[in-house]
């Protein structure tokens, strides 16, 4: 089976071509037109800009990936497009133009949660298929969410977080720190430099006796430190030292809290995905924590780790091959939820 898919939730335009086959996922054509220069200047995603980018890249991008397939739309079986969450208006480009293509072809199409695109990320990044049931640690710039995944679509809500996502804490501490958008990676690089224990910085929630995460506060720590503390971003051991210190708070949080779920949950096999998944360090953290456990750990790779188009295939394809298609009267969801 192969199928072509689509992502414009946000900032970058993805398409790609997947096959599955005897149970192993092959991307064919892989493609992200990202957008992070056009937004960089405003400290953040610009919705105008990004839906204006999308109609620009799209139908090109898609050209090219038949052509470099040597495949027409007749020789797919199928489509597959990110219809929420994210941002509306980038949502419907893709969602329109996905119809548009199905229509054309004759064949079925599916929209998808961009979550589950991330969830099924690691499979992916191995090649092969999913296997149920596993604990799903997803951390973006949007979302930070606990689940276990008992089956394609059978999912349950353990942990979420109340207010910031860990991507999202990243992002606005780097701009704090006066550092480019997006600040997550930016940290994770001066925090290689940086003392973990510099600076004491709240793990909130730890004794919640539940499984939902905030990162507020450890924000807000943050910004109380600057206040007291002009100057510290220009000075660069200071500055490293800070970044080590929050990247190793918002670790300790995840790491605790994934250990937690596995616990209550019986659960034997644990992923990593979302863009905050790129982080070295939370790997390596994450990683040891599943050693001790005994549990089996697989994380995506880095390009599959952020946005993408082959993980809305990979989720659309396993939906289409189970039967499950969308009609035409199908909208986009900005607030699309995988679960409760
Ligand atoms: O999954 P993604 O591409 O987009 C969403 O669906 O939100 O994630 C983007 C997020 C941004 O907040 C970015 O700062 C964060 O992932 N990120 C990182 C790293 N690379 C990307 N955060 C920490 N360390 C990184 N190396
Ligand atoms: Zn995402």
């Amino acid at each position: 089976m192969r199928i072509l898919a689509v992502e414009t939730s946000c900032d970058e335009t993805a398409v790609a071509v997947l096959q599955l086959e005897d149970g192993i996922f092959q991307i064919l054509h892989h493609q992200i037109a990202s957008q992070i220069e056009q937004h960089r200047p405003f400290g953040g995603v610009v919705p105008e800009l990004a839906t204006r980018q999308h109609l620009l890249c799209l139908d090109g991008m898609v050209s090219h990936a038949l052509a470099q397939e040597s495949c027409s739309l007749g020789e797919l079986d199928g489509f597959a497009v990110t219809r929420g969450p994210g941002l509306a208006s980038a949502l419907l480009v893709g969602l329109s133009y996905v119809k548009g293509l199905a229509l054309a072809a004759g064949k079925p199409w599916i929209g998808v949660n961009h979550l589950e695109g991330h969830l099924y990320s690691p499979f992916l990044s191995l090649g092969v298929e999913p296997e149920f049931p596993h604990l799903g640690l997803i951390v973006s710039g949007g979302h930070t969410q606990l689940l276990a995944v008992r089956d394609l679509g059978d999912y349950v809500k353990l942990g979420s977080t109340l207010d910031d996502a860990a991507g999202e804490a990243f992002d606005k501490v780097g701009k704090m720190l006066g550092l480019p958008y997006p600040g997550g990676p930016q940290i994770e690089v001066l925090a290689r430099n940086g003392d973990p224990q510099a600076y004491v910085l709240p793990r909130s929630m730890l004794d919640s006796k539940n499984l939902n995460f905030s990162f507020s506060g450890l924000k807000t720590s943050v910004r109380v430190l600057l206040e007291k503390r002009t100057g510290l971003v220009d000075n660069e051991q200071e500055l490293a030292d800070l970044c080590a210190s929050f990247q190793a708070a918002v670790m300790d949080i995840l790491v605790y809290k994934a250990r937690q779920a596995a616990r209550e949950n019986s659960l034997k096999k644990l992923t990593l995905s979302g863009g905050v998944s790129c982080n070295q360090a939370l790997k390596k953290a994450m990683a040891q924590m599943a050693e001790i456990e005994g549990l089996e750990f697989l994380v995506a790779s880095p390009i599959l780790s952020t946005d993408n188009a082959a993980m809305i295939a990979a989720a659309g394809l396993l939906h289409l091959r189970a039967g499950h298609t969308s009609g035409y009267e199908l909208d986009v969801d900005p607030n699309l939820r995988l679960c409760g």
